[in-house]
């Protein structure tokens, strides 16, 4: 097993309408995991480094077309024409080859089979090559086989595929089904395919039908038969989509157990196969991560988190907070209930605390944004502290402007910026000041005009109120009326 498998094809199968996903969405586009149905199929034909990765297309022919070429910008497109059926879609796949001399193993998998791993058509791939096979099919023994082909044998050897509709009570009965995975020689492949009818009981040209002419022509076929279910197991409805889905995050959260993360509950987070999580990281429940989240050592994401293409750095802790396109320094602290928008960058040891809505903006190390606040298109320097309640006023109606604040700044409860401004180092700002203009360093800024009490106000404009009441016995206590002469309004 140590000669490296390059498949000189693979052809993904993905012309078909999926009619039962009841959407105006085309069915491999639906999503599990982060990722489109024929995204994963893509995924796993591409990991096998075949030199030709082609899709058939037909339902929905450009909208698949450009997500395929977004997913997988190296993959070929095939169209199939109206002849139905699998085999007519890899003769289709191979006509879109047609220029290239196809040579060793052509792999055919399904658009719609999303848990198929590299390892298991890899060692699809070897048995085949190993036995020198004409095919090899990958099989399962299943409790309920209705609807699939049945794998027809003489003890070892496969004799051909039986299609359900086609199939005698004898053949009915046979539990070993066809995942409609498999490898082929590619000059067995093609010679079959131009030999295969369409005289059946659905009128379409049978993929499986190659595997009795392969063997009609003297090739060996056999069959991997897997214990996995799941890595054969196609999406046609919503229900067996989040079947699926739910199975890929059980195996995607068990990985990240065994590779060192602790997960508290299982059964309420999500983890994307495409998020990274180092050793000794701990994801507490009702935590989903999503793309290309990074996840350093000794960071603790959630309880209730859900973080999309975050990078949160070692040691650092996220608390229920919603989070994207940000970077979390190392030891930085966020939460709870803290809304991170992209552009977001903490610093080392920094912290964005309760009911702060962040974006665009750069904290530097150590610098604090405690309680309760807004701040975008901003840059915060080293060691300073913002206020409870300050709100950057980024935006002027028209266009987004910058708030720069210095290092050791310190800002008061309530200030606002309204950009463009800027702070310069060690600058402080009073208690609801707003600040218009730029801070020299060490100044400090107070906007609000002095403050005036209007002695007994109440007891005359709010005559007989609670407030009235409690202001005048208040002055009984103090020996005051609380309704003396007042100055004027
Ligand atoms: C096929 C197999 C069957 C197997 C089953 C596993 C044949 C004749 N039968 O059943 O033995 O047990 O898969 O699921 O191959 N597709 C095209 N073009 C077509 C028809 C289908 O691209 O003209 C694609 C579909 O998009 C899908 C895959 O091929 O990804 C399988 O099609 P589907 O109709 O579900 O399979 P069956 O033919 O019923
Ligand atoms: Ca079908």
């Amino acid at each position: 097993m140590t000669t490296p498998v390059r498949p000189a094809a693979v052809i993904v199968l993905a012309a078909g309408a999926g009619t039962r996903m009841k959407s105006s969405v085309p069915k491999i586009l639906h999503t599990l995991g982060g990722t489109s149905m024929i995204g994963h199929a893509l995924n796993t034909a591409r990991a096998v480094e075949p030199e030709h990765l082609v899709a058939v297309v037909r339902h929905q022919r450009d909208r698949v077309a450009a997500h395929i070429a977004q997913h997988d910008d190296a993959a070929k497109l095939a169209d199939q024409d109206e002849i139905p059926g699998t085999g007519r879609a890899v003769e289709c796949g191979l006509e879109a080859l047609a220029g290239h001399t196809l040579t060793g193993t052509v792999v055919v998998t399904y658009g719609d089979v999303p848990l198929l791993t590299p390892a298991l058509l890899t060692d699809l791939i070897f048995e085949h090559e190993g036995k020198g096979n004409a095919v090899t099919v990958l099989s399962a023994e299943v409790s309920d086989p209705a609807g699939y082909g049945r794998i027809l044998r003489q003890g070892d050897e496969v004799i051909g595929i039986v299609e359900h509709k086609d199939a005698d009570e004898s053949q009915r009965a046979i539990r070993e089904i066809n995942s409609g995975i498999y490898a082929f020689d590619a000059e067995v492949l093609a010679r079959a395919l131009a030999q295969v009818s369409v005289e059946n009981a659905q009128g379409e040209k049978y993929l499986t039908d190659v595997l009795s002419i392969a063997r009609g022509e003297g090739g060996r076929v056999s069959a991997v038969v897997t214990e996995d279910r799941w890595q054969v197991e196609g999406a046609n409805d919503r229900v067996q989509l989040q079947a699926l889905g739910a199975e890929l995050n059980r195996r995607t959260v068990e990985a990240a157990m065994r590779a060192g993360t602790t997960v508290i509950d299982p059964a309420t987070t999500w983890i994307e196969p495409t998020v990274a999580l180092e050793q000794d990281t701990t994801v507490l429940p009702g935590t989903q991560l999503h793309g290309a989240t990074h996840i350093a050592e000794g960071a603790v994401i959630g309880p209730d988190t859900t973080l999309t293409d975050v990078t949160v750095g070692p040691g650092a802790q996220v608390t229920r907070t919603h989070g994207s396109g940000a970077v979390i320094e190392a030891g930085g602290k966020v939460g709870p209930f803290t809304y991170l928008r992209p552009g977001t960058v903490l610093g080392e040891d920094g912290k964005i605390g309760a009911f702060y809505e962040t974006k665009n903006v750069q904290v530097g190390a150590r610098s604090k944004l405690s309680h309760l606040g807004y701040a975008g298109d901003a840059e915060i320097g080293e060691d300073s502290n913002i206020g409870c309640g300050n709100i950057t006023a980024n935006y002027d109606g028209e266009n987004k402007h910058r708030t720069v604040i210095g290092s050791h700044v310190r800002t008061s409860s309530s200030t606002v910026f309204v950009a463009p401004v800027e702070l310069g180092d060690g600058a402080y700002t009073g208690a609801g000041a707003i600040v218009r203009k730029d801070v020299q360093p060490g100044a400090l800024a107070i906007s609000v005009a002095q403050q005036r009490n209007l002695e007994g106000w109440v007891g005359r404009r709010r005559p007989g109120s609670s407030s009235a009441r409690a202001a005048e016995q208040a002055g009984q206590q103090d020996g005051h009326t609380g309704n003396t002469e007042g100055a004027g309004e």
